[in-house]
């Protein structure tokens, strides 16, 4: 894909992952809107960035979801690029569950049912556009689960499924590009703040992925994630093993 003179619109974009790719897509030419629930969180990113356009916008809810599509078609039409990168990942004993299932659900509604719902919801917008991408952010844990994060693996491993289904179909029917990002363990702080503080470093990682965004590579990950999503059924289960004592 391009990198410059696009408008990329980045969920979850003021920090982590999505706001390295929002700093590197600015960088580079493109004009980025970046969403996310915290106010605050915008505002400061908003200081260090002043041209980044921000939205509060919970992802988990239908109802953000087509505020976000109409505010984009009103004030930004101009975006071709879409970024499904919001997510939360929780540790959790499915031995001893002790929440309602509407804090069970909300993991699933950030990590699988928005990035679903904004894709279907965008594409009729996207295929209008030339050089239109949808980038959907998985994990290496959609390939080889750890059980302590047990939804955040499902929602993972489904979003990878639904990107390959969404990536042949619309190579039938429309020029929209669609590509994987497969993070490894990357210092940021999801799950919770020091919580990641053992993955890779997040300027690495980010211009890594970000150089090969440039080519025609499709699926895109890095160090440990690079092995496993090309890893063999055994090796597969050698890693489960290894991750799970
Ligand atoms: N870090 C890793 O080790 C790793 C590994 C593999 C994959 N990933 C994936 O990379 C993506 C980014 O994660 P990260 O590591 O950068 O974590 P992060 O720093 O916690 O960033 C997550 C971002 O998502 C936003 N977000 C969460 N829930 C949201 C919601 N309901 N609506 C809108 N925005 C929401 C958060 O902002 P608010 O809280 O303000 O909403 C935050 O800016 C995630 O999809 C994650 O699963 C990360």
């Amino acid at each position: 894909m391009k990198l410059s003179q696009n408008t990329v619109l980045i969920t979850g974009g003021a920090s982590g992952i999505g706001f390295a790719f929002a700093e590197r897509f600015l960088k580079a030419g493109s004009q980025v809107i970046i969403c996310g629930r915290r106010e605050d969180k915008l505002q400061e990113v908003r200081q260090q960035y002043p041209q980044l356009i921000t939205k509060v916008a919970d992802v988990a809810s239908e109802s953000d979801r087509l505020a976000l599509l109409e505010w984009i078609k009103q004030e930004y039409p101009e975006v071709n690029v879409l970024v499904n990168n919001a997510g939360i990942q929780r540790r959790l004993s499915l031995t001893n569950l002790q929440e309602d299932w509407s804090t069970t659900h909300n993991e699933l509604a950030i990590n699988l049912d928005a990035p679903i719902h904004l894709s279907t919801l965008f594409i009729p917008h996207l295929r209008t556009k030339a050089d239109a991408v949808i980038i959907n952010v998985t994990s290496g844990l959609a390939f080889a689960a750890l059980a302590n994060v047990p939804i955040y693996c499902a929602t993972k491993a489904a979003l990878h499924s639904f990107t390959q289904s969404l990536r042949y179909q619309l190579a039938k029917d429309t020029a929209i590009n669609v590509i994987e990002v497969v993070p490894p363990a990357v210092n940021t702080d999801l799950g919770g703040i020091g919580l990641h503080t053992f993955g890779v470093n997040l300027d690495e990682f980010a211009d890594s992925i970000f150089q090969r965004l440039a080519t025609d590579e499709q699926e895109i990950g890095f160090g440990t994630s690079e092995q496993i999503r090309n890893a063999s059924r055994p090796e597969i289960d050698a890693r489960f093993k290894a991750m799970n004592p």
